[in-house]
């Protein structure tokens, strides 16, 4: 049995508007979609653009829409989506560079603007540690699906809020923005509330709630950011200077 394998071809540079191209895959048990483009682009069209790096749900590379679902192309099987044809296109909400592959320069541009990372203010301390710095089971429990997230953008791409404003972050940033700002060693959050309570920030947020439907980690963005417009509103970040900055005692 073939599979039926249409995909979205487009290069801005030459041509006015995608078209669909139809190959025929052998199919084979356990093909993931990815596998059946990499047939395409060995044995019949090279030129087909697709990015891809780990094949294991891992690095993020491959999100596309597959029968018009935000999806990993290597984590999809071509027996669960149908088997006998399958549509590959573009993720939405990104530029398209050519054929599947998207420009995610802006999706990791508002990344950086939340501060991913923890931020101390005890510079000398962190020069030179006189004890670790140590998290309960709980206050782990509370940000550990967002540690999870592998920045595929799918959670982006099938936001209605960022389909319509480009200023707002995205599911993908702002969950990241209550992963470190709820992380019990940080001390970043009145800076990141500079980004988050703004005209485009966390209240652009509707609930539409896709963010979290698509993402293939298990993260929950749509929750972080109803919880992020608790903190907010309060105008207080849950962790001030000092506050949760925790250490053993040497
Ligand atoms: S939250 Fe999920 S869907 Fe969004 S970028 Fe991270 S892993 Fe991908
Ligand atoms: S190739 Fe790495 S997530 Fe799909």
């Amino acid at each position: 049995m073939d599979t039926l394998l249409r995909v979205q071809r487009f290069e801005p540079t030459v041509d006015r508007a995608p078209k669909t191209q139809e190959y025929s895959v052998p199919f084979r048990d356990g093909m993931t979609v990815l596998d059946a483009i990499l047939y395409v682009k060995d044995y019949v069209d090279h030129s087909l653009a697709v990015r891809f790096s780990c094949r294991q749900a891992s690095c993020g590379s491959c999100g596309m829409k597959i029968n018009g679902v935000p999806r990993l192309a290597c984590y999809t099987q071509v027996a669960d989506v149908g088997g006998r044809e399958v549509t590959v296109s573009p993720m939405d909400n990104f530029p398209i560079v050519r054929d599947l592959v998207t420009d995610l320069t802006g999706f990791f541009e508002k990344h950086k603007e939340v501060i991913p990372h923890v931020v101390r203010r005890d510079s000398a301390e962190m020069e030179s540690p006189t004890s670790d710095y140590l998290m309960k089971p709980e206050d782990l429990e509370r940000i550990l699906q967002f540690t999870y997230c592998i920045k595929c953008g799918l959670c982006t791409s099938s936001c209605p809020t960022v389909a319509t404003d480009s200023l707002y972050p995205g599911p993908q940033a702002l969950a990241q923005a209550y992963r470190y700002t709820m992380d019990v060693r940080d001390e970043g959050g009145a800076e990141r509330f500079k980004v988050l309570d703004s005209a485009h920030g966390v209240f652009r947020c509707h609930y539409a709630g896709s963010c979290s439907a698509v993402c293939p980690k298990g993260v929950d963005p749509a929750l972080g950011i109803q919880l992020l417009k608790r903190h907010v509103m309060s105008a207080k970040p849950p962790r001030g200077p000092g506050e949760g900055a925790r250490t053993s005692k040497p």
